[in-house]
């Protein structure tokens, strides 16, 4: 086939991946699987890298993190951002719907209608982008209203960003700015406080700070590590085409409703949760249903927004110094609370990792008694200063566990020692260890702490997947005495499960019936069949997720493989750093966990090869492929490689084994020749595959 025109291909794949990333991050909805995905991405990677001059600042290539800045520029708004009118009684929202009313009234508007638009207040922070033919220009905080830090280089990296808007029905107006809040979803929150922590850093206090904290990096490759999002609300200003003066079809939009039609035309993330409202009691019905769905909810909200749709009436009731007169926050009760540290109680986890607890004085936040809250680690205690007695500020935050905000001066009031990590495990009596800012008890399956709760991982649904072997199960077979270590959940008989009895506290009995024990065993027996990936994660090897664990198990292919493995070679599965290699490592050498995995595999567990690679010849081996090659297609040599546990790569660093070179290859092949990769060509190519045993048919 005779190679395409590389500038038209070039378009042609970045149109093409600009549809998957609004599939993926707007609608939600991907049509591609992810290798296919980063296949387009490497081939327009590639065309660029053999054509420099093709690459266009609006490339989906170019969203990468660019260089640490050593100050935000100043940007000034192309209109001022102005900030809403809020409370969170329902006698204020009223005074504002009836004084709304009675203005448009006055302004000659009597009998006409009025529609709101309704929206959830989202707790991030506002943001103005503005986008020149199309193409995103300058982004900036809002500041004073007036002025923002220019955040450009940050905002360019949040992928529900578009680099470049899309013409749909609405024309694309060639100055247009537009308002949006960025946010940080509660899991990443939760994640990127994990990771702080984990680094003995303090993590930030809730999802906005985060948020803030997070855009408002001088560098841009922390703010790419964190998946910031972003949902649209509002044209700020636009230069709306001459052909379309007037409201309505292709001109300015006439009410806010076409306002967010034409942003999500443009492929701006809007709100899915936005609705229209007759009457302040449609308000208050929105406002209950978000409410008390505001757990259920991805990201952080504190209220809802109400807005006039027609923007005729917007103009005629105008605004004040600092808020519209045509919109109101009505908030929800706040998610803070103050009350008192009782005791502070070293708890244990299923890792045995010592979790600091603070017993506190039952406060309601936010409609949810609230009388634990975790303190993370020692580190975390010490920064926060909290000891028993003191009064403290408490939030919750989605469904995430309460967290201690901060501590309350208290004049005059005498304060016991700081807390202290105790030396040995309140379980079981084990010298601690401390692990980074962690104080972990090593004694695992003879902990009984974590006896139930391992076993309990071990059965879990990404793991071996036992149904029927939830908490409570686990706790009746490891108190009865049945369970001391994982293996011996495979010996247990009918007779046994039969025997047990617990007695709860409120004097019932808890035990098997005939059919459950048959059930339970049933489970068990199925799942002694198992993948080594499920297997892997079920061990509840400290920091091993259960992607982690199938990458482990696609990479290495067998447990003996990954048990020899030493620290480097365990870093060469993609996610697996300095710290996890150590983990891993030093969780097979334990001579404790070694037999669990022995006794496990002594006719207990059966392990299944991973469904992936066929087979592991090229297990560890990092290729990277530029130019094209004589017959085989960049897919087809690809999954050549992947079939046989290599990992194609996009760029070349010294940690690639081979780069494999074809026509037109561009700046790669003298990066192969920095770095000392050798470099091969199609032929040399194949001639490795089969050295390596891989028949190669053409
Ligand atoms: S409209 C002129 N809509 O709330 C209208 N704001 O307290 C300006 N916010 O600074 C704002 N969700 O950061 C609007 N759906 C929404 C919002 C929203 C969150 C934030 C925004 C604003 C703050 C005002």
């Amino acid at each position: 086939m005779a190679r395409k025109d590389p500038a038209r291909r070039a378009a042609e794949l970045r149109d093409e991946i600009r549809r998957h990333d609004h599939l993926y991050y707007v609608n939600d909805a991907p049509e591609i699987a992810d290798e296919a995905y980063d296949a387009l991405f490497a081939e327009l990677r590639a065309l660029e890298d053999q054509h420099p001059d093709l690459v266009t600042a609006d490339s989906p290539t170019q969203r990468v993190a660019g260089a640490p800045l050593d100050s935000f520029p100043t940007i000034e708004h192309a209109a001022p951002m102005l900030s809403l009118e809020s409370d969170k009684e329902e006698e204020a929202l009223r005074r504002f719907d009836q004084r709304l009313r009675k203005a448009l009234a006055q302004a000659g508007h009597e009998g006409e209608e009025l529609t709101y638009v309704l929206e959830p207040k989202l707790d991030g922070l506002s943001l103005e982008l503005v986008y020149e033919e199309g193409v995103l220009a300058r982004a900036a905080t809002r500041g004073d209203g007036v002025r923002g830090e220019g955040v450009t280089a940050n905002v360019r990296t949040i992928a529900a960003v578009p680099l470049r808007l899309s013409a749909t029905a609405r024309p694309v107006p060639p100055f247009l700015a537009v308002r949006a809040e960025v946010i940080l979803r509660i899991a990443d929150f939760e994640a990127v406080n994990e990771r702080l922590i984990e680094e003995g850093k303090a993590p930030f206090a809730n999802p906005r700070n985060a948020a803030a904290g997070t855009l408002r990096q001088l560098d841009p490759r922390i703010t790419a590590s964190r998946p910031l999002d972003v949902y649209f609300y509002d044209v700020l200003a636009a230069r709306w085409p001459p052909a379309g003066r007037s409201r309505g079809k292709g001109g300015p939009p006439a009410t806010h409703q076409e306002t967010l039609a034409a942003l999500a035309g443009w492929g701006l993330k809007v709100n899915e949760r936005t609705r229209p409202a007759r009457t302040l009691e449609e308000v208050l019905a929105y406002h209950r249903e978000l409410g008390e769905g505001r757990d259920d909810l991805p990201y952080e909200i504190d209220g809802i927004v109400i807005k006039v749709d027609d923007l005729r009436q917007r103009e005629e009731l105008g605004t004040t110094a600092r808020h519209p007169r045509w919109a109101y926050a009505h908030k929800f009760p706040p998610r803070k609370e103050v009350t008192r540290i009782e005791r502070i109680v070293p708890s244990v986890g299923r890792s045995g990792v010592i979790t600091p607890v603070a017993l506190m004085r039952p406060v309601e936040i936010g409609g949810v008694t609230v009388a634990r809250a975790t303190l993370h680690n020692r580190e975390e205690v010490a920064r926060k200063d909290v000891r028993e007695g003191d009064r403290v500020r408490v939030q919750r935050a989605g469904d995430v566990i309460p967290q201690v905000i901060e501590r309350l001066e208290e004049e005059g009031r005498e304060r016991p020692a700081p807390w202290r990590m105790p030396e040995t495990c309140p379980s079981c009596g084990t010298r601690l260890v401390e692990r980074g800012p962690y104080t972990v008890c090593e004694n695992g399956f003879g902990c009984p702490a974590q006896r139930a709760g391992r076993l309990q991982h071990f059965a879990s649904r990404l793991a071996l997947d036992i149904a029927g072997l939830g908490s409570e199960n686990a706790e009746l077979l490891v108190e009865s005495g049945l369970v001391r270590a994982l293996p011996d959940l495979f010996d247990v008989t009918k007779d046994d499960l039969l025997r047990v009895k617990r007695r709860l506290a409120d004097g019932t009995q808890r035990g098997f019936a005939d059919k459950s024990a048959d059930n339970l065993l049933a489970a068990i027996h199925k799942a002694a069949d198992t993948e080594l990936a499920r297997f892997l994660y079920g061990l509840g090897i400290p920091e091993v997720g259960d992607k982690v664990a199938r990458d482990l198990a696609r990479h290495f292919g067998t447990i003996a493989a990954l048990r020899a493995a030493d620290e480097e070679k365990l870093q060469e599965v993609a996610g697996v750093g300095p710290r996890m290699a150590e983990q891993i490592r030093a969780f097979f050498a334990d001579p404790r966990n070694a037999e669990v995995v022995e006794r496990l595999l002594d006719r207990r567990v059966r392990l299944r090869r991973e469904a992936g690679p066929v087979t592991a010849q090229l297990a560890g081996l990092k290729f990277v492929f530029t130019g094209g090659l004589p017959t085989l297609s960049r897919e087809q040599a690809k999954k050549l490689v992947e079939a046989n546990g290599g990992h194609v790569v996009g760029s070349v660093s010294k940690a690639t084994d081979y780069v494999v070179a074809g026509e037109d290859a561009g700046s790669k092949l003298a990066e192969a020749k920095k770095h000392g990769v050798p470099t091969l060509d199609e032929e040399a190519f194949l001639k490795l595959l089969r050295k390596h045993g891989i028949s190669v048919t053409a």
